[in-house]
């Protein structure tokens, strides 16, 4: 139990997702095969000398594919240098990056199936042969420069391992998807949470708050900062189940962790489109929000709890969320 504990007064918004963050392998809570192989070719690495393999971690929003980007670095003590696909415009850009790196560095590239094309393929050779093969120059007058790098390990991360193009998912040696957390391994991190944030919490609110975190971490720690304000607020300064549960009331978030737009998701698939099936595209229409929330964020989680299926022509929902949304009284039987 060596986490660090630090007064609650000096934690607030954005720097609680930072310091919640675990630092080494050993406090990263659950997803244990990928856990045990990322080490296993740390601690070979390092005994050989080498820099990591390349590292693509890919899965649903929250799992912890920045997390553990942060701890591969601390694992092997070297530094990371941090961006994202999106932002490297240039090929100016990524040079800058890449020649700033030191020998066994990690370069962690979020959202990397957003990289540009051309500067993709600049980081072919790159990662292969850590040499770097630019055009410079403007119009007219350009020349290709060849920089050699040194040796580092690019660790991408990616919701979307589909966006990928194969050459460049083909360049990294370790490819590691992370799953959804189970409750047991959720409530670990709830209980890990309550002692960094030095804020008590019964195990039967943790066990609560472990089921209606969508088997997702960052969603965890989110209801936890919520639950902790109603309870410092209203209760007594512990988060017990009843705190917990009159909180996730007012938050709406019903029992199997479910929030508004799942539940206008499933309502308007079930209530518009007759339960489907039904394109992406025109559920999103629907209820006002970006495809790519829903396919990203929304429909993972709904297919991992089988409250919808994915079919060649589009989605379709279960009985298990007719049933749910007939239960919480959001359709009514001559809907289904
Ligand atoms: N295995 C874990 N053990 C303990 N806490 C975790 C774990 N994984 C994630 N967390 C917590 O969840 C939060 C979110 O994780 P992280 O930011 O790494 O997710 P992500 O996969 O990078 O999400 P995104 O796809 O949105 O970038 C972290 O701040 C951390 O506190
Ligand atoms: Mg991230």
């Amino acid at each position: 139990m060596d986490d660090r504990i630090i007064s609650k007064e000096l934690i607030s918004g954005d720097t609680l997702e930072n310091t919640l963050r675990p630092q080494y392998i050993k406090d990263y809570i659950g997803q244990n095969e990928v856990k045990e192989n990322i080490k296993i070719f740390i601690d070979a690495a390092k005994m050989r000398n080498e820099s990591l393999d390349h590292v693509l971690l890919y899965g649903p929003p929250g799992l912890g594919k920045t997390t553990l980007a942060h701890i591969i670095a601390n694992e092997l003590g070297t530094n990371i240098k941090t961006t994202t696909g999106p932002s490297i415009e240039k090929s100016g850009d990524l040079a800058a990056i890449l020649s700033g790196l030191e020998p066994g560095d990690v370069l962690f590239i979020d959202e990397i199936h957003r990289i540009p094309k051309f500067i993709e393929e600049i980081l072919y050779s790159a990662m292969e042969d850590f040499e770097l093969d630019i055009v410079v120059g403007t119009e007219g007058n350009t020349r290709n420069i060849k920089i050699d790098l040194p040796p580092f390990t690019l660790v991408g991360a990616t919701t979307k391992a589909g966006d990928l193009s194969s050459p460049l998912r083909d360049r990294f040696g370790i490819v590691s998807k992370l799953n959804y957390y189970s409750e047991s391994e959720l409530k670990q991190i709830i209980e890990r949470t309550s002692r960094v944030l030095n804020m008590e919490i019964t195990p039967d609110a943790a066990e609560e708050l472990a089921k209606r975190s969508r088997k997702t971490p960052r969603i965890a720690n989110r209801l936890f900062k919520r639950v902790r304000d109603f309870a410092s607020v209203i209760g007594d300064g512990i988060i017990d189940k009843d705190i917990t549960n009159s909180a996730l009331k007012r938050l709406k978030v019903d029992k199997y962790g479910l929030d508004q737009i799942d539940l206008e998701y499933l309502v308007s698939l079930i209530t518009k489109f007759n339960g489907g099936p039904v394109g992406v595209e025109t559920i999103a229409a629907s209820i006002g929000e970006e495809v790519s929330t829903i396919e990203d964020v929304v429909e993972p989680y709904l297919l991992q709890e089988g409250f919808i299926k994915r079919t060649p022509r589009g989605r379709m929902t279960t009985e298990k969320a007719k049933e749910h949304l007939k239960e919480t009284h959001l359709i009514f039987d001559n809907n289904s």
